[in-house]
């Protein structure tokens, strides 16, 4: 059994808290606004979640999964992820998170400014191309025809090893689209973001070869 720290306790957060804890997992949760705002979620979760603030959800997890936008200011707490394996699920949206001139220019991914912002953890782009619900509703056990596949990016191979092995838990095949320079392949726009219904591990790795870089807003 793991202690999962989810930062970020909306669609993201709360549909992975119950597919993690469906596999025998704990999870620790937090949102922006506290603990105590996250009764009812940890309440229909049951007795393998708890709600704290985001320091002490960092500090509680095996490693950390940040189911949160990107902000230009870093909230995240920094320190207590020093050395943990973090897993971002943020889609850069500009409608909603601002602008980054960054990676407006194709300079950056939104995952390499996440990599900048925790420079002591070890960053994966995961579960990012995947609708929230699909999370429990498309899981396959290994071995099943036409499974779904999901892409990882990160710079760190061992970050790289847990996300594929938390896939396959979970009930998905892995596309490494490493590094996290790479993970544009996957954001809002490319084909593995317009495929993210269904798409086999053959059809993904596919999808990440088609991609091409495309004008803002849709940047990852
Ligand atoms: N929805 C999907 O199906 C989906 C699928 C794949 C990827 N994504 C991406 O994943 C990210 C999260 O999406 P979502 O749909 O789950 O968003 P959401 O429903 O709006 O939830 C965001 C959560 O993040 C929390 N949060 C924001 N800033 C925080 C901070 N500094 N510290 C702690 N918690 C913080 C919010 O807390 P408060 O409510 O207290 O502010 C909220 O619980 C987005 O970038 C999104 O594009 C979404």
């Amino acid at each position: 059994m793991t202690t999962i720290g989810i930062i970020g306790a909306g669609e993201v957060g709360g549909q992975l808290a119950r597919a993690v804890i469906a596999h025998g997992h704990e999870v620790v949760l937090a949102n922006s606004r506290g603990p105590e705002t996250l009764r009812d979620l940890v309440g229909a979760l049951g007795s393998s979640a708890r709600a704290a603030t985001a320091a002490e959800t960092a500090e509680a997890g095996d490693f950390v999964i940040v189911a949160a936008p990107l902000r230009l200011v870093n909230t995240l707490p920094v320190d207590e992820l020093a050395g943990k394996i973090v897993l971002d699920t943020n889609n850069y949206m500009p409608w909603r998170d601002g602008r980054f001139p960054a990676v407006d220019t194709g300079e950056k991914t939104v995952h390499e400014l996440r990599q900048e912002h925790l420079p002591t953890s070890m960053v994966a782009k995961a579960f990012s191309h995947i609708q929230a619900p699909r999370l429990l509703g498309s899981a396959r056990p290994a071995g099943t025809p036409g499974r779904h596949a999901l892409s990882v990016s990160s710079d760190h191979p061992e970050a790289v090893e847990l996300v594929t092995r938390l896939y396959d838990e979970l009930g998905f095949d892995t596309v490494d689209n490493s590094p996290l320079s790479e993970s544009w392949r996957s954001g809002p726009g490319q084909p593995a973001w317009f495929a993210h219904a269904h798409q086999t591990r053959e059809e993904l790795a596919a999808n990440l070869a088609r991609a091409r870089r495309i004008p803002y807003p849709y940047r990852g």
